[in-house]
């Protein structure tokens, strides 16, 4: 691929990837089956990652999309959080799955969490796909990860940098001279 050329290295391959959404597809599986989730995919980065995980569940469910944005162009976080789009499903009483590409800060799944206790939802878990543990500036677990990555900025698979990058296949760190440019 022709971006290819602009990864400095891979961190997780599409096979790593396969296997982590698998294993989470068949937990996710056990404590959803009786609940009919609202299955929430944080636009846009967690698409990709959406897509793969709802079909590795094997129960009934619905699925919305929200938008978020904390992040900025660049590659910190700006460290607010605002709603961009709501989503059309009424989610009193109902679990609520929320489906992230990745844990950073802390503070979008903070603000979420909040949210939809808020709306009174029966339950509240996320799921997201990388987990940056390191980088936590507020006291929020993922319920359900994929994958943990170490604390340098990744691009691919939902994750981008400047809007560009989520179509890769895999999980991989920018060369310096991309950020530069
Ligand atoms: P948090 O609120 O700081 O936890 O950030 C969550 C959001 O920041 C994610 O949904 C991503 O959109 C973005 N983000 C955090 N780390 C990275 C990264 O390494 N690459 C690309 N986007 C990131
Ligand atoms: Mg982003």
């Amino acid at each position: 691929m022709r971006m290819d050329n602009d990864i400095e290295k891979i961190l997780f391959t599409s096979e790593d990837i396969k296997v982590a959404v698998q294993k989470l597809g068949q937990k996710l599986t056990k404590d959803y089956q009786d609940k009919n989730p609202v299955v929430v995919g944080i636009l846009r980065g967690a698409t990709p990652f959406m897509i793969y995980l709802i079909r590795a569940m094997d129960c009934y469910m619905e699925i919305d999309f929200m938008a978020v944005s904390s992040y900025g162009d660049d590659t910190e976080s700006s460290g607010t959080v605002k709603i961009i789009k709501y989503l059309d499903t009424d989610v009193t009483d109902r679990h609520v799955l929320i489906v992230e590409d990745i844990i950073d800060s802390g503070r979008t799944a903070q603000a979420l969490r909040k949210l939809f206790a808020a709306k009174n939802a029966a339950s509240v878990k996320i799921c997201s796909l990388l987990d940056k543990p390191e980088r936590r500036e507020v006291d929020v677990q993922a319920d359900y990860v994929g994958i943990n990555t170490p604390n340098e900025f990744v691009v691919g698979y939902g994750l981008d940098f400047r809007q560009q990058y989520r179509n890769l296949p895999y999980i991989g760190v920018l060369k310096p001279e991309v950020y530069q440019s």
